[in-house]
């Protein structure tokens, strides 16, 4: 494998201006703490990142025997220790118009693209559909990964296709909805196709008319406080924003990776026997057989809420979300979530399922 070293040498301009410059590609030994949003100090044997599916091609021959891992924003991620491989970090920018008419839009967006960024660039176009999805950490190409969701919308509901290299192959292909399996925080991505491919673009269809959803308790409410009775894509969006703000910690501030769990679906009847028990057990129908429970409720139940172990705990507003307080070991918040799982069983006989990817 080739490491190459970053290296620019800027001659005097009148001198014949000279510019050399060996493209940066593998860095060795690079600490993990700025791309992560656990904000965990772990290693990676080598690091680069690529604005581009050549670079990326070009990288991928570099690494052939490598264990790779592609990151976007970090943002669901937790890492039990250091990696002992090549963590690629893709930045492929861009955000191109590819479709219009009177009703939709549809957006070719580089995978590198951060999701909020995006998210506001369609708000100032006036195009509607991903509002719900507002501050939501991360890049454009993880959100298909797990179908990214809050507020009553995921992306399944506005996803067009997405582009994808072949790790194997190198070859480049095209993924439309049905190929993907989206459901509830899932895709074809983790399950059978888990480390094949690298997304490098992902296009979505947005609404030039767009039908508001604001039945989401909290957003109906927030519009209320703000004497909205018509609100804009932009008034869902600041909603969201504010709520988001409110009780999810910022990561810039305490390292987390969002909901550290999947909320549980469980069988209508199983609901009902708990209900039985807890009277005011919260909970979203899925379909006639299935509801899905709050596992941040469990959580708090069960009196784990605000519980804090030297540098790393439970967050204090959000039971579901785990969080670093100051250079907190994945392995120790790992050992937390199991510990959590065991008690959820014991006490509801539910088995909560990681949502974050634990490398
Ligand atoms: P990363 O963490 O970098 O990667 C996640 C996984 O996807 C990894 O397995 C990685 O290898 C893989 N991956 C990333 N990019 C690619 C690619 N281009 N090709 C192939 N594989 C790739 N999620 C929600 O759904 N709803 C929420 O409301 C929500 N709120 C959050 C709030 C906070 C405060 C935080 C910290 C997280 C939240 N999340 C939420 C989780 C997270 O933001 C999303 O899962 C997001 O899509 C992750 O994007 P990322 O670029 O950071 O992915
Ligand atoms: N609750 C508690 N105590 C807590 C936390 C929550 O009792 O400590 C109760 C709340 O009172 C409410 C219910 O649980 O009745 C649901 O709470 P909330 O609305 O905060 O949502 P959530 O289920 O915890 C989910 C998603 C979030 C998404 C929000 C908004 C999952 C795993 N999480 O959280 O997504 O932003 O709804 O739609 O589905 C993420 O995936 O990382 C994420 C943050």
């Amino acid at each position: 494998m080739m490491i190459k070293q970053s290296k620019t040498v800027f001659v005097h301009p009148k001198s014949n201006y000279i510019r050399i410059k060996f493209v940066k590609m593998l860095q060795e030994n690079v600490n993990l703490k700025p791309y992560n949003t656990f904000g965990l100090s772990i290693r990676t044997k080598y690091f680069a990142s690529f604005s581009s599916i050549n670079a990326l091609k070009s990288l991928l021959s570099e690494v052939k025997n490598e264990k790779l891992l592609i990151l976007g924003g970090g943002s669901n991620v937790l890492f039990q220790g250091n990696f002992h491989g090549v963590t690629l970090r893709n930045e492929i920018k861009g955000i191109e118009l590819v479709e219009e008419n009177d009703k939709n839009v549809i957006l070719k967006v580089g995978a590198g693209v951060v999701w909020h960024d995006f998210v506001m660039h369609t708000i100032s176009n006036g195009w509607g559909g991903i509002e719900n999805l507002s501050l939501i950490p991360g890049s454009v190409g993880a959100s298909p990964m797990q179908n990214i969701g809050a507020y009553g919308v995921e992306i399944k509901d506005v996803f067009e296709a997405l582009e994808a290299l072949e790790i194997e192959t190198g070859k480049l292909h095209t993924f439309f909805h049905e190929d993907c399996q989206f459901g509830y925080r899932e895709s074809v991505f983790k399950k059978e196709l888990k480390d094949q491919y690298i997304i490098t673009s992902v296009s979505y269809r947005l609404s030039k008319n767009p039908n508001l959803n604001t039945s989401y308790g909290a957003i109906e409410e927030e519009l209320k406080s703000r004497n909205i009775t018509h609100p804009t894509i932009k008034d869902v969006s600041d909603a969201v924003i504010a709520i988001r703000q409110s009780k999810l910690p910022d990561p810039k501030e305490i390292g987390n990776a969002g909901s550290f769990f999947k909320n549980p679906v469980i069988s209508q009847s199983e609901y009902e026997a708990l209900q039985r028990q807890y009277e005011n057990i919260p909970s979203y129908q899925v379909d006639e057989n299935h509801v899905k429970v709050p596992a941040g409720w469990l959580i708090d139940q069960s009196g784990w809420k605000g519980k804090t172990f030297g540098n790393y705990g439970v967050h204090k507003k959000q039971a579901l979300v785990l969080v670093n307080y100051d250079d907190a070991k994945g392995k120790d918040i790992v050992a937390l979530s199991d510990q959590i799982i065991a008690d959820i069983k014991e006490r509801y006989n539910i088995v909560l399922e990681r949502e974050v990817n634990i490398i």
